[in-house]
């Protein structure tokens, strides 16, 4: 018996529609290069066809449907024209990270070759690290309320929460994650100068944490002078770890120091592997561009990369990235608008699928 993944293809709205066929030709590509099956069921859910039809995003069994698979990969849900905002991104994206405790949110931040940043004087080789977001707690309780509303006494109070496990869970994965990089370097962002009880909590779990780790070196930032060193001197992260409001922040900023939306890839994952992660790109579903086939489908395919790494399809998640660079670095008429090229979703999709068994 061959090994096999089950995947769940989630397509959403929008370009995700238009890019995520071109992650699973990536994918198929990918299965018979390296000897191993797919079994891929699409699903028409969190989508704004599916509220239409429906009056909600998901069925009422998406929780079962949905464990019985390996891992799911999903486009980008929204379209507001149709669905408000925070309806379909409550009503499905946020489900799935939550009910599947995907507590680690994880974006590489790469300079790829052809890729021009918005950084004077970096070249690929420059911009290669992780950031590494606490994706459940923290900064983003609902915890809070307004009293005295509409009187000059009016107050609103919202509380971080950081609890022991959930700290303690995300650092142990960043720390991981370092461990597997030539450079083995963990970077904590923080702020115990100012905010005076969770941060240094904060801190104090980074340390013990980092006793079980002495061969991974750390060091620590307050989160207003980090940001300018992800600008001014990106080559001295590797990987950075960060609770969730700074890792929100910090996970915009990197990708965009390192290029165009279109290539960037994410990954929710659950470490303990209880329930699937979740690979999808860290664009939206581009309602300006959808439905004329220029969207770039690089950020899908990378997502496709880093899901074939988390299901321990190493070589083939590591082919996949280098078909990417190879095609990156060559013809720019192939590249899509966004780019600067003259290529299509669909015929980008098929050279960086071509040049997948030769970078095997
Ligand atoms: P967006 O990422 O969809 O688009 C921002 C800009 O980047 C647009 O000009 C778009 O044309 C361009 N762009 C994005 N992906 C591209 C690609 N692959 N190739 C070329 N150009 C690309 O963000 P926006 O416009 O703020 O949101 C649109 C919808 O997407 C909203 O409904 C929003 O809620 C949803 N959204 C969903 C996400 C998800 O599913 N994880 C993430 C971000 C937004
Ligand atoms: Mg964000």
């Amino acid at each position: 018996m061959t090994r096999s993944y089950r995947i769940a293809v989630i397509p959403g709205d929008g370009i995700g529609k238009e890019v995520v066929p071109e992650g699973v030709r990536a994918l198929r590509a990918a299965a018979d290069a390296f000897g191993f099956g797919l079994d891929l069921v699409e699903y028409g859910f969190a989508s704004a066809e599916y509220w239409t039809e429906h009056g909600r995003m998901l069925p009422e069994d998406w929780f079962d449907e949905l464990s019985g698979h390996d891992a799911l990969f999903l486009g980008a849900v929204g379209w507001p024209e149709t669905v408000p905002d925070h309806v379909s991104l409550w009503g499905s994206l946020l489900q799935f990270r939550r009910r599947f405790d995907q507590y680690a949110n994880v974006r590489p931040v790469r300079l790829m070759p052809g890729v021009t940043s918005p950084l004077a004087g970096r070249g690929p080789g420059d911009i290669d690290f992780y950031v590494v977001r606490e994706n459940t707690e923290g900064e983003y309780s609902s915890i809070g309320g307004r009293i005295f509303e509409g009187t000059d006494r009016e107050a609103v109070v919202q509380e971080t929460v950081m609890t022991r496990t959930g700290v303690d869970r995300i650092l142990r994965y960043a720390f991981e994650l370092a461990r597997t990089r030539d450079r083995r370097r963990l970077t904590s962002a923080t702020k115990s100068n100012g905010i005076s009880q969770t941060m240094p909590y904060w801190d104090e779990r980074v340390a013990r944490m980092a006793a079980e780790y002495p061969d991974v070196a750390v060091d620590q930032y307050h989160i207003d002078i980090l940001t300018a060193h992800f600008v001014l001197n990106p080559d001295r992260f590797d990987v950075v770890v960060a609770s969730n409001l700074f890792g929100d922040i910090l996970s915009d900023l990197g990708p965009a120091c390192a290029g165009t939306i279109g290539i960037a890839p994410s990954a929710n994952i659950n470490p303990e592997r209880r329930h699937p992660s979740l690979f999808e790109p860290v664009h939206g579903s581009a309602p300006d561009i959808a439905g004329r086939g220029i969207a770039n489908p690089i950020g899908q395919i990378w997502s496709a990369s880093m899901m074939l790494d988390h299901l321990g399809e190493r070589e083939a998640a590591a082919a996949v990235l280098r078909a990417i660079e190879d095609v990156l670095a060559g013809e720019r008429a192939e590249l899509t608008p966004d780019l600067g090229g003259k290529g299509g979703t669909a015929s980008l999709g098929r050279t960086i699928a071509e040049a997948i068994p030769a970078a095997a």
